[in-house]
């Protein structure tokens, strides 16, 4: 694992005013690590490799996976490109790292970074991915401007996360559980509340079915 200087953030304990930990810094992530793909990857892994192959990424592609917890959706990358995947959590990196190893994927690479403040260089990469995390970080606004400063001009940001409801009776539920979601590692947001900030060009937004919880965003960075 890198030796990477773990984030201010986390590393002063940060908590918010109320005594909420940092979403980040969450028991589910780093306690739970081994679980994660037991609980998720059936969930998870179908439309994350789904979506991956229909960005047709290929030869010489430079991809970011942002958050990329225990390497969950790293088989769907093709050989032909490289992959950099960034997450905060020891834990998750140690089951990304074996699975790396047991599957001989090299072509990918991981590190650890804190998403909101990106060690790398601007303009590097010709896709991003932000799967399950813009509503686990502290700072959902920071984690987007990154993205979009490393991504090339005219390269693509890929989302896929639950975004809630702009109006009715879960997304209330949703907004008072919020203390409580955060605790878990979580919190919640609409489509709107990413993406408004920004002025990325929204190439697509789709769900696997209409009720489903999860969405998928494909965006394109400013050129
Ligand atoms: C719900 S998991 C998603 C993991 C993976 N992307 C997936 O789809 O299975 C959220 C991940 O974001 C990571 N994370 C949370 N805050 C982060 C931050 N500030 N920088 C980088 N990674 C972070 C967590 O450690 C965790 O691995």
């Amino acid at each position: 694992m890198s030796a990477a200087t773990p984030p201010p953030a986390a590393t002063n304990g940060a908590a918010h005013g109320n005594g909420e930990a940092d979403a980040h810094e969450s028991w589910l992530y780093n306690g739970l690590a081994k679980l994660y793909d037991p609980i998720f990857a059936r969930v998870f892994y179908p439309r994350a490799s789904r979506t991956i192959r229909a960005l047709g990424i290929g030869q010489g592609h430079e991809v970011l996976e942002l958050g990329v917890g225990t390497g969950l959706s790293l088989e769907a990358y093709p050989e032909s490109c490289r992959v950099l995947g960034i997450d905060y959590s020891d834990a998750m990196l140690a089951q990304a790292h074996k699975k790396v190893r047991k599957k001989s994927l090299s072509h990918v690479s991981l590190r650890q970074m804190d998403a909101q403040d990106l060690s790398l260089p601007t303009g590097r990469f010709d896709f991003v991915m932000a799967f399950h995390i813009v509503t686990v970080v502290p700072d959902h606004e920071r984690l987007m401007r990154e993205a979009m400063r490393v991504c090339k001009p005219g390269g693509l940001i890929t989302v896929i996360n639950h975004f809630r409801d702009e109006r009715g009776l879960v997304p209330r539920l949703e907004v008072k559980l919020d203390r409580t979601l955060r605790r878990l590692g979580w919190t919640t947001m609409t489509q709107r509340e990413l993406l408004d900030p920004h002025g990325l060009e929204v190439l697509s937004v789709k769900k696997d079915w209409p009720q489903s919880l999860f969405t998928t965003i494909v965006l394109r960075n400013p050129a």
